[in-house]
């Protein structure tokens, strides 16, 4: 074969004016490989389901979908039916080209079970705009269309972006939805603070969908830097019977833990989850195991601790438990005072350490007063690889709330304080921080 051959088989760019068409094929190809080559964070290859309910944003779905595509996802759309009273679903199969899910029962017999086909495939769920009601059905199981239908059968990673009007938003019952589904691992890119379709100004404009776009892109492109290894959570608290109907028991809800198990899961772990009792969803993904006890959980975490290559311990373990349980209930008749005894439980971590071979081992501290010094001394006492430290007299932090302030210190001291942020931002950093010491370990080692 000549030269030139070579040449014209790899088009000439010289040889393709601006008029012709194949020119713009040329430049997307180009464009595509440089992506693929110098492996640009891009979405080619993923495969998005764009969930579209019915919303003056509406609109800007289309220009999200024209951001994805030229992003290199493939792309289908499902609409809620109010969403097709803004937008025709052909607009969306124009610009996807692909069928669009809008209608549960489709007279054309080859699209029935749609939405299974669809949803099996997909990397990501994106709800954009997603409305009061959608979220409503979504975060309760309501299933009467095709978007919801389409959810229930998909149970892979979701992103939902919000818009409706300010008051929608700050509604307790659309609050207490969006947190059931936070419980549940689903991601949401908040709505944007300004002047909405109804006239208002306030919180509730649909996120820029360039936003949008790079939140997709962060969740598709995460690393998978844990994978291979074998992380065990423990999380929330634990609970100590006084008589069949008491216990002692701390405010911990778990959301701490959870959110790491999560974001070890998400980066490739296997993740064993110990849960003491809490109020969340139990995340997929993972082996959960729950218990009550500050003994059962030792007995959960002794048996999976060799086997782990990190142990986190974010459980706050109740450090006393009643020498006896009553067995009737206690009764308060001819009692001024009740005194109980109690007795320390066992301190799980450092019964674990003695048995610790290549386990990389995390402790929390709850403090309320001298947070590094005493933090300082668990790392030390407890012979740990790291300590994450919080102060539970902070308002707005720690237990029971979204977020945490928490200051991380290493086996060798170093102290980094961290800023107030979501616990799951938390969580990756904290992985982030135990990954390089695990290098030696190698996949399932
Ligand atoms: N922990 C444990 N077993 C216990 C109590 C605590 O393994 N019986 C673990 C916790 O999961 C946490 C760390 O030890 O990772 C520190 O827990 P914390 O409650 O802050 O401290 P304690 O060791 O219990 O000491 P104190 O309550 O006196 O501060």
């Amino acid at each position: 074969m000549k030269s030139a051959d070579i040449y014209f088989e790899f088009v000439d760019p010289t040889h393709i004016s601006s008029y012709n068409p194949n020119y713009y094929y040329f430049k997307v190809f180009i464009f595509q490989k440089l992506i693929e080559v110098l492996n640009i964070s891009s979405l080619s290859s993923k495969k998005i389901i764009l969930g579209v309910s019915g919303s003056i944003a509406s609109y800007k779905a289309i220009e999200l979908l024209r951001l994805l595509i030229s992003e290199g996802a493939r792309v289908n759309v499902a609409m809620s039916i109010n969403a097709t009273k803004f937008i025709t679903p052909l607009t969306f199969e124009a610009l996807s080209g692909n069928s669009v899910y809008s209608q549960v029962f489709n007279s054309n017999t080859s699209l029935l079970m749609e939405h299974i086909q669809i949803s099996k495939a997909a990397d990501l769920l994106l709800i954009a705009p997603a409305t009061a009601g959608i979220i409503g059905k979504v975060a309760n199981g309501i299933v009467d269309d095709a978007l919801s239908n389409l959810y229930v059968s998909y149970s892979g990673p979701t992103l939902v972006a919000p818009a409706m009007n300010d008051a929608m938003y700050a509604n307790p019952a659309v609050k207490l939805n969006i947190v059931k589904m936070k419980d549940r691992g689903i991601q949401f890119i908040e709505p944007e603070h300004g002047e909405l379709a109804c006239g208002s100004i306030g919180q509730g404009r649909l996120a820029e969908p360039l936003n949008i776009l790079e939140t997709v892109k962060k969740i598709l492109n995460s690393k998978k830097d844990f994978h291979g290894l074998r992380v065990l959570v423990t999380a929330g608290p634990t609970q100590e019977s006084l008589d069949p109907v008491r216990f002692i028991t701390n405010p911990s809800s778990g959301k701490m833990g959870y959110a790491v198990a999560c974001a070890a899961r998400d980066r490739g772990a296997n993740v064993t989850l110990i849960s003491g009792p809490c109020h969340l969803t139990v995340p997929a993904g993972l082996s959960f195991i729950s218990c009550r006890t500050a003994i059962e959980m030792n007995q959960h975490v002794e048996k999976h601790f060799l086997d782990c290559n990190v142990l986190i311990m974010s459980a706050a373990v109740g450090d006393f438990a009643p020498i006896q349980i009553e067995k009737e209930k206690i009764k308060k008749k001819n009692k001024s005072i009740l005194t109980l005894e109690l007795l320390p439980t066992e301190d799980i971590l450092k019964n674990i350490i003695r048995l610790k071979t290549k386990q990389f081992v995390v402790g929390f501290a709850a403090e309320s007063e001298n947070l590094t010094q005493s933090a300082l001394e668990k790392l030390r006492n407890k012979d740990l690889d790291l300590i994450v430290a919080n102060d539970i007299s902070s308002p707005g932090v720690g237990f029971q709330s979204d977020s945490n302030q928490v200051t991380l210190i290493k086996r060798n001291e170093e102290i980094e304080k961290l800023p107030t942020l979501p616990k799951i931002e938390i969580a990756d950093i904290l992985l982030n921080v135990i990954r390089p010491s695990l290098s030696g370990f190698s996949s399932n080692s």
